[in-house]
């Protein structure tokens, strides 16, 4: 039978090639394309969809990696697609020591330095982001985040634990992100229980819609669990009105949550536009968006710890904690939908301990300056048309073009550019009209980066134009 283990000597060896092989990446980076060029789906199917080896590889099994590496780019200084952090060096090394240490983050029990670190870094985003005193734990994104906010305000709200669900109805707003409703399909209260409630001409939740909705569904005898606020809309980066949303779930008992997973790590450098985000009952944010970290890192706060236990606490017996001490009898999987978890909190650790918050601080405004920088340039540009406010990072625009049917033309634009590779932009829907959608949230990109995204916008609509 061979060894499943590599020596320390090879662990070591081997260790240095990848580390050699990775920062030399980094080192191309800049000059790769933002997006691999010349992809289809059977030339990257012939090249990694093989039979599984029967027969041991050795280092040959690394071979591919240099592929993996050229048909992938979010780490580019032109990367702006989606909301995607751009994966900080000093936290890929936090998860290479994760992975190696290989600590079961569970309860204190089992690894008392890492449920620690843990406590410890959600404590730091809290505060960071103005929400002290909150608690909670990291998660795998904002999806699970949300989708573990919104288990919390259930069982809160209309209690299904123990006899199964009630119903109940969520609100948020048309621009909301799409893992509301799937959250409220998983939880068993249905897409039809999650209103969409009209937003105003800066694309945040109308309020006057939300009080009547309520209401109406108060009327009808239906059961109004809680409202999410976005902070931070995945097309717009719009905040909603978070005082005015708080004061309606305190007057109708209603749980807030806010989907601060794009947006709610900016309070950390521009708090004056999150103002009422400490009122929310629960706050999802995503440490791989807007602090630069690898996928997956979400985290969920939530200001009472028992609300969580209500919702996820279910011990069995050969797991319970054997200590009274409040430190020590602490387990992550009495307040979480996960058992078994990562040590996430080792690479923001590093991180923040490394460069210190004001970097991120600071970085993020740069990133907010960077977007400021891209909307001047398309509003200065005849043929574009900026389509939304640039309330944080997100520039939605288009290229316009007279008796041209502009959806079209402008898909075809984004295929030209994701085919150029010059810089990498992906789409949003504004009010029914296909936009483009660039957004800042990497600290690699320069002035320079994001002006090539409306010089390539433009290059593309000549070459559509023929
Ligand atoms: C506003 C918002 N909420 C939730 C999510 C989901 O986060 P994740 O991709 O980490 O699951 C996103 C992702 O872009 C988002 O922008």
């Amino acid at each position: 039978m061979a060894p499943l283990d590599l020596s320390p000597a090879d662990f070591r060896a081997l260790s240095r090639k990848i580390s050699d092989f990775t920062a030399d990446y980094l080192e191309r980076l800049p000059n790769l394309p933002a997006f691999p060029l010349n992809v289809s789906g059977e030339a990257v199917n012939a090249l990694f969809s093989a039979e599984v080896p029967i027969a041991p590889m050795g280092e040959r099994a690394f071979d591919p990696l240099a592929d993996v590496f050229a048909l992938s780019r979010p780490n580019s200084p032109r990367f702006f697609g989606y909301v995607f952090g751009s994966g900080l060096p000093i936290a890929a090394l936090g998860d290479f020591a994760a992975s190696v240490l290989n600590q079961n983050v569970t309860a204190w029990r089992s690894g008392p330095a890492a449920v620690t670190i843990e406590r410890t870094v959600v404590g730091w985003l809290a505060e960071a982001i103005g929400c002290s005193g909150f608690s909670g734990s990291l998660t795998g994104g904002g999806s699970q985040a949300n989708l573990m906010a919104l288990c919390m305000a259930r069982e809160a709200k209309a209690p299904a634990n123990e006899n199964g669900a009630q119903g109940g109805v969520i609100y948020c707003s048309d621009e909301a992100h799409m893992s509301m409703p799937k959250a409220a399909m998983m939880l068993g209260l249905g897409q039809k229980n999650v209103r969409r409630i009209p937003v105003n001409d800066r694309f945040q939740m109308d309020i006057s819609h939300l009080r009547d909705a309520i209401m109406r569904d108060l009327r009808e005898g239906n059961r109004p669990i809680a409202v999410v606020a976005s902070a931070g809309t995945v097309a717009t980066g719009s905040i909603d009105p978070l005082p005015e949303i708080a004061d309606i779930c305190s007057e109708h008992n209603l749980w807030m949550h806010v989907d601060g997973a794009y947006g709610a790590l900016a309070a950390m450098t521009v708090p004056e536009k999150f103002v009422g985000l400490n009122r929310a009952d629960s706050l999802s944010l995503d440490p791989h968006k807007w602090l630069y970290q690898p996928a997956g890192c979400g985290c969920l706060l939530y200001r009472d710890p028992a609300a969580a236990q209500r919702a996820f606490s279910h011990t069995e017996d050969y797991a319970r904690s054997l200590s009274t001490d409040p430190i020590e009898s602490f387990a992550f999987f009495e307040s979480s939908m996960e058992l078994s978890r990562p040590f996430r909190a080792l690479k923001i650790w590093l991180s923040l301990r490394y460069f210190g918050l004001q970097a991120f601080q600071q970085r993020i405004a740069e990133d907010l300056r960077l977007a400021r920088i891209l909307a001047d340039s398309v509003s200065a540009e005849p043929q574009l048309e900026l389509l939304a406010p640039v309330e944080l990072s997100a520039v939605c625009f288009r290229y316009v073009r007279k008796n041209a049917d502009l959806d079209h033309l402008n898909l075809e634009i984004l295929q030209r550019i994701i085919q150029r590779g010059k810089v990498c932009i992906s789409n949003a829907t504004i009010r029914g009209q296909f936009a483009l959608r660039a957004c800042v949230v990497n600290h690699r990109s320069t002035e320079e980066d994001v002006k090539a995204v409306v010089s390539e916008v433009l290059h593309a609509a000549n070459e559509v134009s023929g």
